[in-house]
């Protein structure tokens, strides 16, 4: 298509979309930028944003759920058979090749305020500061001397932070990680939209956007033939865990083998909430299915429940650390996975060419949450384990989980555990 025809064909999808403000914009701007814009605009799926954007429209529609409690095995609380039952089938797959893990590296960290990939942020750890790709690279590394095998890492970006990332890889030399044995692939994105359903306009006139939500990840992996690679390297387990915690165990043969044991496609590693009404989302059964509830969606009577060992009956916390087979990620890359919206500051350029900072929310975003994938298996195996040796999550500047807390976590575990 010539240039002529991308512009004419950019301004019709707009005026037929009801985007007056971008089009404005859009005839306004040098030949060089209009281009640019207008193959942006073609690239885009409308129909899906008028979907999403209706969708902010209405009110939720509040579907009763039945809430349950969801079973899970507590690492501290089994016998010892069970415990080599596990030990002994997860590192069978361990050790014979046939476990991967994955690094969700794709978010904006907004909260930590880091200027850069939330992994090449810096902690002020014992003996010396460490990226928390290399806490990870570590992390792994030690598993495949302890395996006598080479984990294949894959590490999901965003088009935001991708070259970033992997250029932030080579000049630490992949922080001792064999190069050959990590992948990089990068997540889908979505164009944020104005509370009046506008697209916005950024600073170098592109249509602004942003990573589609950790749940996306199913659906890039597959795309980006992350999954195919797997096949043919013959992984059947798969671990998918977060850049953020310097606690993060990626490879714990007994989640493996628990999984296996209790003949599951997924799995997850949970810690027991520190208290009732902590602001964590918790495994449990809705409508008969595994899902994780947000605190906000938790009846408060239902968070003070117990059983007879005074254990909170919703009280195991979602950590990002989750384990799926081969078959079970490509069963859900196949799933349109709901989107979430959230109210976020964005600063945009206008129709007289200014460029304008916000305080306040004023546009719309688009996520996938990688826990609503559970709902689509009938169980899943839960293997509780202790915050002091598998959470430590670095998401805050200062306070609650924030690098001073993780710092204090990763010291103490570190100086009982080498
Ligand atoms: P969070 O939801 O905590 O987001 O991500 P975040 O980007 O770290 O921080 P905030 O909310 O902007 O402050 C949990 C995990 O999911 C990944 C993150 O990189 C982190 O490992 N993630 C999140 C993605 O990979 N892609 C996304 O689109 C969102």
């Amino acid at each position: 298509m010539n240039v002529e025809n991308k512009i004419l064909k950019a301004e019709k999808l707009l005026e037929e979309n009801k985007q007056d403000s971008v089009l404005r914009i859009l005839r306004k701007l040098d030949s060089e930028k209009k281009e640019k814009l207008a193959e942006q605009i073609l690239q885009l799926d409308f129909e899906q944003l008028r979907k999403l954007y209706k969708e902010t429209q209405e009110t939720p529609e509040i579907l009763e759920k039945k809430l349950e409690h969801i079973n899970y095995v507590d690492k501290y609380k089994i016998s010892d058979e069970k415990r080599n039952t596990y030990l002994n089938l997860g590192e069978e797959i361990i050790k014979n090749g046939k476990y991967a893990v994955v690094t969700m590296a794709g978010g904006q960290g907004t909260r930590l305020g880091h200027k850069g990939p939330k992994g090449t942020f810096k902690i002020d750890v014992e003996p010396e500061p460490k990226y928390l790709f290399q806490i990870l690279a570590e992390n792994l590394e030690k598993a495949n001397k302890k395996y006598g095998i080479t984990i294949p890492w894959y590490i999901m970006t965003s088009t935001e932070n991708d070259k970033e990332t992997e250029e932030f890889y080579k000049a630490h030399n992949y922080f001792g990680y064999p190069q050959e044995a990590v992948k990089f692939f990068t997540q889908g994105n979505l164009p944020l939209l104005f509370t009046n359903g506008s697209l916005v306009i950024d600073k170098d006139y592109s249509i602004k956007i942003a990573a589609d939500g950790n749940g996306c990840i199913y659906k890039s992996m597959k795309k980006a033939g992350i999954l195919d690679d797997m096949k043919q390297k013959g992984v059947q387990w798969i671990f998918i865990g977060a850049v953020d915690n310097v606690l993060l165990n990626m490879v714990d043969p007994m989640l493996i083998g628990l999984a296996i044991d209790e003949k599951h496609e997924i799995a997850a590693k949970s810690v027991p909430k520190n208290y009732p009404k902590e602001r964590v989302g918790v495994f449990c059964k809705a409508n008969g299915v595994p899902s994780v509830i947000e605190y906000s969606e938790l009846p408060e009577d239902m968070a003070e429940q117990t059983d007879e060992d005074g254990e909170l009956l919703y009280g195991e916390a979602h950590i990002m650390c989750n384990l799926y087979t081969l078959d079970a990620l490509e069963k859900i890359a196949k799933i349109d996975l709901p989107y979430h919206v959230a109210n976020k500051k964005t600063d945009y350029m206008n129709e007289d060419g200014e460029f304008i900072e916000v305080k306040e929310p004023n546009a719309y975003k688009f996520e996938a949450f990688i826990f609503d994938a559970f709902n689509y298996f009938d169980d899943m195996s839960i293997l509780r384990g202790r915050r002091e040796e598998d959470f430590a999550p670095v998401k805050n500047a200062e306070g609650n989980d924030s690098p001073e807390t993780a710092k204090k976590l990763y010291n103490d575990f570190h100086a009982k555990n080498n």
